[in-house]
């Protein structure tokens, strides 16, 4: 409930899964241990889906502390708490970041994942050590899944697809980091949140086996869109959500400190574990996503 962004809409899903039978809330900071700890202690996990962490690449560069704060020092709590309370399987979110600048496309697994480009990539890379290194010493069973650009309703405001959508109706401009340059667009492989949410609860059941029981995924569409391609479905399904026709005010910069030209997920692996792939059109992803955000802030 931090407040990196928004806190009511952090607020309004709560009351969603407040709803649901067995669910249990409790504000806690990943970073105190002993809170961790008691949390571990008194439910006794036998699954444990770690989401929580400071995301986000840009804001790595101005805001470096929280990062170390919550994604090292928590999920190192996380760990500790896995190791004195044994669970049969932990699922933890990494990111399609670890690839820094890799030019090579698809991204494997398989891949060296040495230079990532922001500290918010290392913090993700460094997790995935963290986590196989449990996994050998404690027998943890450990999946780390790197996500490729989470999009949807009720998603996250500081993600550009969020931001267009919000500058648009203040009539503001959009500032698009791609230099310009159609030719030589950025490419990003955009996964709608329920592909998401039905990749990890499938693998649930299937936890790493063998002596250092760790994995990590990628999980992602598989089609990477060109960034102009993307904006301009957004335009359209906005259209479509208020009935009139919606143009972004355009504004080209240089690519920025941090950002990577190509995200692309081979995401053969997922698909051998699970049989699953994520698959939700671009289009019907983008068009769930402007029935909401006009629905929820009430826009005409
Ligand atoms: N959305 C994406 O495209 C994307 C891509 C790659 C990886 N990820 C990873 O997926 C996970 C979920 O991301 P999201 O997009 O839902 O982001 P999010 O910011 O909406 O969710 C993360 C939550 O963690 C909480 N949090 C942060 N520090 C905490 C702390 N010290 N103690 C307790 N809670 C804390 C925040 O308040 C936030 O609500 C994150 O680990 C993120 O790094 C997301």
């Amino acid at each position: 409930m931090n407040e990196y962004y928004d806190v009511k809409l952090k607020q309004d899903r709560l009351e969603l899964l407040r709803e649901k039978p067995n669910f249990i809330f409790m504000e806690k900071d990943i970073s105190d241990k002993e809170s961790v700890m008691d949390i571990f202690q008194e439910f006794k996990p036998q699954i444990v889906i770690h989401l929580a962490a400071q995301a986000g690449v840009r804001y790595s560069i101005e805001h470096p502390d929280i990062y170390i704060q919550s994604n090292i020092i928590g999920f190192f709590n996380l760990l500790e708490a896995c190791r004195y309370h044994p669970v049969n399987h932990l699922l933890y979110a990494s990111s399609s970041s670890v690839y820094g600048a890799n030019k090579k496309v698809p991204f494997e697994e398989t891949d060296a994942v040495d230079n990532p480009v922001s500290l918010y990539a290392a913090t993700k890379k460094s997790n995935e050590l963290m986590a196989f290194t449990y996994s050998h010493l404690y027998r943890i069973p450990s999946t780390g899944l790197r996500f490729f650009t989470v999009y949807g309703p009720m998603g996250r405001p500081d993600m550009a697809y969020f931001g267009f959508t919000d500058r648009y109706f203040k009539e503001e401009p959009v500032y698009i980091y791609n230099n310009g340059d159609f030719e030589h667009d950025l490419y990003r492989d955009f996964t709608y949140i329920d592909d998401i949410v039905e990749g990890i609860a499938k693998l649930i059941h299937t936890p790493p086996e063998g002596a250092s029981p760790s994995k990590v995924y990628n999980i992602g569409n598989n089609r990477p869109e060109r960034l102009m391609e993307f904006i301009k479905s957004l335009e359209e399904a906005l259209s479509k959500s208020l009935n009139r026709q919606v143009v972004f005010k355009k504004i080209f910069e240089p690519i920025k400190a941090g950002d990577v030209p190509v995200t692309y997920a081979s995401i053969d692996l997922l698909q051998e574990a699970i049989g699953f792939k994520p698959c939700t059109p671009i289009k019907e992803g983008l068009q769930k996503f402007t029935d909401w955000y006009v629905d929820y802030y009430n826009m005409t």
